[in-house]
């Protein structure tokens, strides 16, 4: 039985690079159209400034932690026996160099792989029957479980700042923009309801796409 939580840990060793790659800012205010559903919108330049600022802080905390357990595993010698990196780990590795790449599309998608990780790691930590007893016992010497409930928090508010700040916008619309945009503020409505991590991170990931369509054919 394979532990997949260390594994995990192998995983989040090779994120790190595009932590550091320059992400695009998208600050030119001065479209006419900001209160449109396309890249120029207003509230999307907001949440996906937001979304950058919030993944980069979180993810290096999250790095930050399981880089440092990884050494105490292995100062005490908690895993004999085992190595890193594995397979997993190198098509990680080979997925993220094919996406090296300041561009904003490029960059959501690190965000998307960022936040994917986090979820799983959450969820792995979370449902005792995904892992091994060995790894079990490792989740509660290094209260992992309890670091992974302070993310899963910081989450559910950046979500819930993310409803909040499509509310004020939607107050600003008038009638006639209201309609266009229905779909969109149907969406919050949804959105603001749903309280389980893995399906609001789902969710929220369709935001982008009122705005920008990621398969859109040129
Ligand atoms: C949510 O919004 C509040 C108020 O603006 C801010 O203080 C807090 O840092 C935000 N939290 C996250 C996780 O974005
Ligand atoms: C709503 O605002 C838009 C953009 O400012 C404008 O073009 C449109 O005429 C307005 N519609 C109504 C019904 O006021």
């Amino acid at each position: 039985m394979k532990n997949n939580f260390i594994i995990y840990l192998g995983i989040i060793l090779v994120v790190q690079p595009c932590l550091t790659a320059p992400v695009p800012k998208s600050v030119d205010f001065t479209s006419a159209d900001d209160e449109q559903l396309n890249e120029h919108n207003k509230v999307y330049k907001q949440v996906l400034n937001n979304f950058i600022d919030f993944t980069m802080k979180i993810s290096e905390q999250f790095l930050e932690f399981t880089m440092k357990i990884q050494e105490e595993i292995n100062q005490n010698n908690d895993l004999p026996g085992k190595e890193l990196p594995n397979r997993r780990h190198v098509k990680f590795a080979e997925d993220l160099a094919n996406i090296k790449s300041s561009e904003s599309e490029q960059t959501l998608l690190n965000m998307y792989r960022l936040t994917e990780d986090i979820v799983g790691a959450e969820r792995e930590v979370s449902i005792k029957s995904l892992h091994s007893e060995e790894a079990e016992n490792l989740i509660e010497k290094y209260k992992i479980r309890e670091f992974m409930d302070t993310i899963r928090e910081r989450y559910m508010e950046f979500y819930e700042n993310v409803s909040n700040t499509i509310e004020l916008y939607a107050n600003e619309l008038n009638e006639s923009q209201r309609q266009d945009q229905q779909k969109l503020l149907d969406w919050n409505e949804d959105f603001s309801e749903i309280k389980d991590f893995p399906s609001k991170t789902n969710k929220f990931t369709l935001f982008f796409e009122f705005f920008k369509p990621c398969c859109d054919e040129e």
